[in-house]
């Protein structure tokens, strides 16, 4: 699901559902796991967001999410990408701690089990056109977050 139509054109999943991930558009419970890539940091209140998850899922029921983390924002490294046209576009993150992340988790019910740190030059080491200097610019940094929780 996402709230962007072109986003969702995108994919090929046999459901794909337009709505806002503050406000779930599914039942209580409805979810055995729930998977979130790369939005985090577009919530605009974690508290809300996590809520939510932990409401569309079972008791027992895994929540794995990756973001964007939030040391890479601190360090001014921007979240952005080119389009077909080679423009540039940067698009706003709000930076959530580590530490507020799991606090947040807790308040909706929710134990975190797992969290991974993909840090530039160690766990991604990607090529790309320029990589060279991206690698030495942000070497060590940690980039990406990924979190797995339990109800
Ligand atoms: C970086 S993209 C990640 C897309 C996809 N989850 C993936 O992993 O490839 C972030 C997505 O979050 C969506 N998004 C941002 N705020 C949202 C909200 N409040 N409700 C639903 N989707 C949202 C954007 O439209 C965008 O498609």
């Amino acid at each position: 699901m996402d709230f962007c139509v072109p986003m969702l054109r995108q994919v090929s999943a046999a459901a794909r559902v337009c709505g806002s991930m503050m406000h779930l558009p599914f039942a209580d419970e409805a979810f055995d796991v729930v998977i979130s890539g790369l939005a985090l940091g577009h919530a605009a209140n974690i508290r809300t967001w996590m809520t939510e998850v932990a409401r569309v899922l079972k008791a027992g029921g895994t929540l794995l999410y990756s973001d964007f983390h939030p040391e890479a924002a601190r360090a001014g490294l921007p979240r952005s990408f080119k389009d077909r046209n080679d423009r540039t576009w940067t698009v706003p993150h709000r930076e959530y701690d580590v530490a507020f992340q799991k606090e947040a988790a807790s308040a909706a019910g929710l134990v975190v089990e797992v969290v991974r740190e993909v840090r530039v030059g160690f766990e991604l080491q990607e090529l790309f056109p320029n990589s060279d200097a991206f690698y030495r610019r942000w070497n060590g940094l940690p980039i990406v977050l990924v979190v797995r929780a339990r109800k």
